[in-house]
């Protein structure tokens, strides 16, 4: 094989329970990239279009990792990249994670699929360090695994797939401010509350028991952050007026999705993800703040091969 395209999807990291262990993939958002073999050793990035991003492979999470990979495999060839952005870096859906996710399972066609996905995920991790200045896991192994993922443990690190149900849509919409996501976890508290600890772990518990049981309503019980969003909701203009509208429209529940400015909500089924997104649109039309809005299903995949 000497060329390849693929789609890399958005992910929602945090699923507002789960800060830093709970993620999924998106179907309908994304990049595409194209790989290339190429004789001559290492990596080079010969176009980036949707957005601006570094070129110097050291500085640019693609980039990166598959230089990382190709080291690690000791591989005699090397690989071009041109990398599309479909969706923007510093909107909350994992954009630097498409990218690195993206890189790592590309360059893994080449290499006979040498890496496992928990490996993948591994590396996508380091172009998030690249990137944003954390190793977080939770949208890449969204990215890699596809459908709900559940960091389970960073050291080791250990990523549980969990179920889709099938009814089960995305609405979310994106203000166009950027929030770098270093400085929205700035504003974190370092300790927290034991009550509202166990509040959250007990919200992660009934989350991730009505994703394999299909219990709705136990899903929409269960979509509540008391630890993180207090602390972010701030930095989101109009946050709590998109929140309510969603949840009176008959959203199972509402959030930040990532390190925001994306705030997404889950639905059930197609009728209630529209009367939803409605709800959500006029809401950010009287703001006067431009914004991009998308509904979609959940992508039980992750990576998708395009050519
Ligand atoms: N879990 C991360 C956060 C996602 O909320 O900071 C962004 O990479």
């Amino acid at each position: 094989m000497d060329y390849l395209k693929i789609f890399a999807p958005a992910t929602v990291a945090n699923v507002s329970c789960g800060f830093d262990s709970l993620g999924f993939a998106v179907d309908t958002i994304g990049d595409e990239m194209t790989f290339t073999k190429t004789s001559k050793k290492g990596v080079k990035i010969t176009n980036i279009t949707g957005a601006d991003l570094p070129y110097d492979v050291d500085k640019n999470a693609a980039s990166a990792v598959i230089k990382k990979i190709l080291l690690d495999a000791k591989a005699d060839f090397g690989i071009a990249l041109t990398i599309h952005k479909g969706f923007s870096p510093g909107s909350g859906l994992g954009s630097s994670a498409a990218s690195a996710a993206g890189a790592a399972f590309g360059v893994n066609q080449f290499l006979a699929d040498k890496y496992s996905n928990l490996e993948l995920t591994k590396f996508a991790m380091f172009g998030e360090e690249v990137a944003c200045g954390s190793a977080i896991a939770d949208n890449v192994a969204a990215a890699i695994y596809g459908g709900f993922v559940l960091v389970r443990s960073y050291e080791p690190l250990e990523i549980i797939k969990l179920p889709v149900p099938e009814a089960l849509r995305v609405v979310a919409i994106h203000p166009q401010i950027a929030i770098k996501t270093k400085d929205a976890r700035e504003v974190l508290p370092k300790e927290i509350a034991l009550k509202n600890a166990v509040t959250q772990w007990a919200n992660v518990g009934g989350l991730v028991s009505g994703l394999f049981t299909n219990n709705y309503e136990l899903i929409s019980n269960s979509l509540v952050d008391v630890i993180v969003e207090p602390f972010r909701k701030g930095l989101i203009p109009f946050f709590d007026e998109v929140k309510t509208n969603a949840l009176n429209a008959g959203a199972l529940g509402a959030g930040i999705s990532g390190s925001g400015p994306t705030i997404f909500a889950l639905c059930k089924g197609e009728k209630s993800a529209k009367d939803v997104y409605k709800a959500i649109e006029s809401t950010y039309k009287e703001t006067g703040i431009g914004f991009e809005i998308f509904i979609s299903k959940i992508n039980p995949q992750g990576m998708k091969i395009i050519e």
